[in-house]
């Protein structure tokens, strides 16, 4: 591509560290379609034969079609997917093939590869979360009057519902979605027409360019257009947020599913058993959600830390920024399908919940509330009040309910049998 000046072929490890082949083939469909608008442009501005202009767009068909059925040749001394699928343009049409690369470089090409991918990317991985939140949203009415043990620290605290601990999740959910979209939104400019970065002298036409490719408008600076992947940080950061709800549940099916706690059993398609313990199931596929976090994190950190410090304008580094974002989309969509193949196939031991948030007093704050609401104690002193009836309940190795009123009264006299409404968990 840039035989003028080279008189040297590249040693072989210069073709190892500079080819992105193997990781950027993924951008193929939207390196035709940035292509064909790119093409689609240039004839209708006259910058280059209409003749010509029809021939490369046959061509990008043929490739396109090539790629498809797994016929088309994927070269490494090509370098990128970019110059793979000029070559291959230049097989089939001839000389013409030369002509489209006018009034365009790689920089902003692969801008534009990229933001288009990255959209589809978050609409996908926002599909991926709606069916994840559909299926807690099911759950939540299920189980709207399950009473649990809610925690803090982990301790036993108040008693609420399994649909809505389980909704909580769907709320994290819910923001994650718009988050994605709002990236997939901030991220819809499009970077064509910005050439190598100082934009080009031939007659374009960039807003056909934006508006056939479905962006809002081209982006107004075009060092900027070429330089920055804020959008594809963005989208990391999406998704690895959305992978630290996702973990913090998968930590809570870990926990529930142990004989411990037993509130939770995964159907035998998601778990696994030991190599040696025949006893053993194994919640795995909650396990590996927990863990494939470190990637998602991982992979943000890659890219925040490619970028810093980079000079305007494209830098080479840069080419390293797609296998963050490919592997962050693969990842979150495994996690989520997992997770909702998981918790749509599990059963809930609601009979063992009850009973747990039976256990650890934890009616102990509604107690306190009564004797303000009815007493009109200041709140610190009815939590003292109860302390020394929870005390008293443990003495006699009792529920907060099995006690009797006149022992309670023995603590506070005012105590009526009201007292019993807050007491049970119900
Ligand atoms: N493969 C390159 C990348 O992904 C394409 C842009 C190359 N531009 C350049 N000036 N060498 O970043």
């Amino acid at each position: 591509m840039w035989g003028g000046r080279f008189t040297e072929k590249p040693a072989s490890v210069m073709e190892q560290i500079n080819a992105s082949i193997d990781i950027d083939r993924r951008l193929w469909r939207q390196d035709i379609t940035g292509s064909r608008a790119h093409c689609e442009m240039l004839m209708r501005q006259n910058i280059i034969p209409r003749q010509d202009g029809e021939a490369i767009l046959n061509g990008l068909t043929q490739i396109e079609q090539e790629i498809e059925s797994g016929a088309f040749e994927f070269r490494r001394d090509l370098e990128d997917i970019h110059m793979n699928i000029e070559s291959r343009l230049k097989e089939i049409i001839g000389e013409a093939a030369g002509k489209l690369h006018t009034a365009r470089s790689r920089n902003d090409q692969v801008a534009t590869d990229f933001r288009i991918w990255v959209r589809e990317a978050a609409t996908s991985a926002m599909g991926g979360i709606e069916e994840l939140r559909n299926t807690l949203d099911t759950l939540s009415q299920t189980h709207k009057d399950s009473i649990m043990p809610g925690f803090t620290h982990l301790q036993p605290a108040q008693p609420v519902t399994l649909g809505r601990h389980l909704d909580a999740y769907a709320q994290m959910l819910g923001r994650d979605k718009t988050r994605l979209e709002d990236c997939a939104r901030r991220l819809n400019f499009c970077p064509l027409g910005a050439a190598a970065m100082a934009g080009t002298p031939y007659p374009i036409d960039r807003d056909f360019t934006a508006r056939t490719l479905g962006f809002e408008g081209p982006i107004p600076n075009t060092m900027d257009a070429v330089s920055d992947r804020d959008f594809a940080a963005e989208f990391l950061f999406c998704a690895a947020l959305c992978g630290i709800h996702l973990s913090r549940l998968a930590e809570e099916i870990i926990l529930w599913s142990t004989p411990q706690f037993g509130f939770v059993r995964l159907s035998d398609q998601w778990s696994t058993g030991s190599s040696i313990m025949p006893q053993k199931k194994n919640p795995d596929a909650a396990e590996l959600v927990r863990g494939k976090t470190g990637r998602l994190n991982g992979n943000l950190v890659q890219m925040l830390t490619m970028l810093k410090g980079l000079p305007l304008t494209y830098n080479k580094d840069m080419q390293e920024d797609k296998e963050f974002v490919f592997d962050s989309f693969d990842t979150i969509l495994l996690c989520l399908e997992a997770m909702n193949g998981m918790l749509s196939t599990a059963t809930f031991n609601t009979g063992r919940m009850l009973k747990s948030a039976e256990d650890g007093y934890t009616t102990a704050t509604a107690l306190a509330d009564w004797l303000v609401m009815n007493l009109g104690l200041p709140f610190r002193e009815a939590h003292h009040v109860t302390g020394a009836i929870v005390k008293m309940a443990e003495n006699q190795n009792a529920k907060l309910h099995e006690l009797d009123l006149t022992d309670m009264q023995k603590i506070e006299k005012r105590i009526t049998k009201e007292i019993y409404k807050v007491l049970s968990i119900r």
